[in-house]
């Protein structure tokens, strides 16, 4: 405890992305004294990757859409597994959050009469999403940034944050380190936010960028908190494939949203074969009709011709994607042909310069004369620590969570777009609901000696053992098990063989060694950041060992169809002593009123 001098906040929020960020205005702006940290440098969050839009209900293009119907394709995308009364607030309050990141400076592409453009995106019924080209997450993180620094908060950059503290049964503070110099940091706070974002680097193909490393879900895990709906995975059908070496980084579906086709080997518009029949009647039925469709887009018109096949969900075009390639008919380098490149050439520099960037540089591929080569990638974990609708607030007093760290919002599958604004959402709500706890406690909450005296010991460990196994193997070995055991399709047999490695591989973990100094030391730390991918693999795997049916993202080979038995259960995942305990639980029900939204389609 003599080594380090703890700084103190009322509301410490891990995590510099889109959520950390609106987390720490709202608390700020609510009074309370805000300290960000994050292990990156700020501004450098994942949320800048985000690039097609913020799903929000303005009735910019269509007039037609409200918040009763994002809540519902929300619902419906989620396949009725979101917490409803997260996914009601996201619908409602989405729209003035865009509003006021306008306010604050961000700079959205306009109607040709000056309002939001709007953009569709796969399982939402209207043009929906705000955007700065292909650029959105940029723009955003730009904003928030400069709005948050304004603020007057405090900023902690590259700084792991590895254990948080409790006193009396309460999340207390965080400890860890400074990356550049490996001296250990420790902070104080009455309340603490979790907006560490996602999980991707469990996964060897993922958009994720080298911050998902699960650090949120395992610091609440580990705290004692509980995770839900972790068996959803969100695989973007749309990743690039070509070259090796960026394998995976996310070709975004504003693509398709423009009107991007997808074809086989063989020439065919292969979604045509795969849209669920429930929902058939939401698609054009010939290519004219979604010719059409992507005409009356392209000059700013409402059209009643029905959408593309390409904007089906997610989980629909990923699964779609794999079954094409595993059954013969994929692109030479395994994934399958989507094409932009019918279109004007400006059009598509202009709607989508990053992908025209991307694809340029990377690949050595023109998007505007030819077709790029994609396949599906890990993008998004729908599930998450477990909150309070309103608040964010975990089941351990003290402890918050918003954005993609946080479950519940988007049930089995999300839409896209409605992670930015989910961020935005929850990110305020989170951040207010944090600085009020902190206003009502009196004393800041002193740090157990003892916790700060483990975990610096735990810290140290790995530099002075005298041997042991090396982390980035352990790595390697966990992200080929997870790819090729809990992927976009599972069985038991396939699930079983994952947790036996994956305890294999935390038995090896608990032993491994770091060569170097503690400054700038990738290895040192990746070790802390491999204890938290294990316990995310371990606690997907569990999950979907457990849910005996397929729905949304989730896909079992051994029990294909949806169950009515699993309609109404979220699985929930918690510490038990050294285990990790897993149960079914009754998901929260809607109400009258939500129903009868949800069944108007
Ligand atoms: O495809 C995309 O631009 C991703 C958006 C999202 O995941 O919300």
């Amino acid at each position: 405890m003599a080594e380090v001098e703890p700084r103190s906040h009322d509301v410490l929020i891990i995590g510099a992305g889109g959520a950390g960020l609106r987390a720490a205005i709202a608390a700020s702006e609510a009074g309370a004294s805000v300290g960000l940290v994050c292990k990156s440098l700020l501004g450098k969050a994942h949320t800048v990757m985000a690039e097609g839009g913020i799903a929000a209900a303005l009735a910019h293009v269509a007039e037609r859409d409200s918040w009763q119907v994002h809540f519902r394709d929300t619902m419906v995308g989620g396949k009725l597994l979101n917490d409803p009364r997260m996914a009601e607030i996201h619908a409602r309050e989405a729209p003035q959050r865009v509003r006021e990141l306008e306010r604050w400076g961000a700079v959205f592409d306009r109607t040709r009469d000056g309002r939001i453009l709007q953009r569709p995106f796969g399982g939402h019924t209207h043009p929906r999403l705000a955007h700065v080209g292909d650029r959105t997450g940029l723009e955003m993180i730009r904003t928030l940034q400069d709005r948050a620094v304004a603020t007057g908060i405090a900023v902690y950059q590259e700084c792991t944050i590895t254990h948080l503290t409790t006193t009396d049964g309460r999340v207390s503070g965080a400890i860890g380190y400074w990356r550049a110099d490996g001296r250990p940091a420790a902070f104080q706070a009455k309340a603490v936010v979790l907006a560490t974002g996602g999980i991707g680097r469990i996964y060897e193909v993922t958009s994720n960028s080298w911050e998902y490393s699960g650090d949120g879900h395992a610091l609440a895990y580990l705290a004692g908190a509980e995770l839900i709906d972790m068996e959803f995975v969100q695989f973007h059908p749309t990743g690039m494939v070509w070259p090796p070496g960026v394998r995976g980084l996310l070709v975004t579906e504003a693509v398709r949203g423009e009107g991007g086709i997808l074809r086989n080997r063989l020439g065919e518009r292969f979604m045509w074969k795969y849209l669920p029949d429930a929902r058939r009647h939401e698609y054009a039925e010939t290519d004219d009709e979604a010719m059409r469709w992507v005409e009356a887009l392209t000059e700013g018109r409402q059209t009643d011709a029905r959408q593309p096949p390409e904007l089906s969900t997610r989980d629909n075009v990923s699964r779609a994607i794999y079954t094409e390639v595993k059954e013969g008919r994929g692109s030479p380098h395994g994934g399958v042909f989507l094409d932009i490149s019918y279109l004007p050439p400006d059009r598509v520099r202009r709607k989508l310069p990053s992908m025209y960037d991307q694809f340029t540089e990377l690949a050595d591929v023109d998007i505007t004369r030819v077709p790029m080569e994609v396949g599906p990638t890990q993008h998004y974990m729908m599930g998450g620590v477990r909150v309070q609708a309103e608040t964010g607030a975990t089941t351990r007093p003290g402890l918050y969570a918003a954005g993609e760290v946080a479950g519940g919002m988007h049930g089995a599958n999300r839409l896209g777009g409605n992670s930015l604004s989910d961020l935005l959402v929850f990110g305020q709500r989170a951040g207010v609901a944090a600085a009020r706890a902190a206003g009502a406690l009196r004393a800041m909450p002193a740090l157990s000696a003892s916790q700060v005296d483990d975990a610096l010991a735990e810290l140290e460990e790995p530099l002075v053992r005298g041997a042991g196994d090396d982390p980035y193997r352990i790595h390697q070995e966990l992200k080929a098990t997870m790819q090729s055991l809990v992927g976009i399709y599972r069985t038991e047999n396939d699930l079983d063989a994952a947790l036996a490695s994956i305890a294999e591989l935390r038995r090896r973990s608990e032993g491994v060694r770091v060569d170097g100094p503690r400054a700038f030391n990738p290895g040192w730390d990746l070790v802390f950041e491999l204890r938290n991918m294990l316990i995310v693999a371990e606690a997907v795997t569990l999950s979907a060992r457990m849910r005996t049916e397929s729905r949304g993202a989730h896909s079992r080979l051994d029990h294909v169809l949806s169950d009515p038995a699993w309609e109404h259960l979220n699985v929930v995942i918690c510490p038990d002593g050294l285990a990790m305990r897993v149960e079914g639980t009754p998901a929260v029900a809607l109400t009258d009123d939500q129903r009868t939204l949800v069944n108007k389609g």
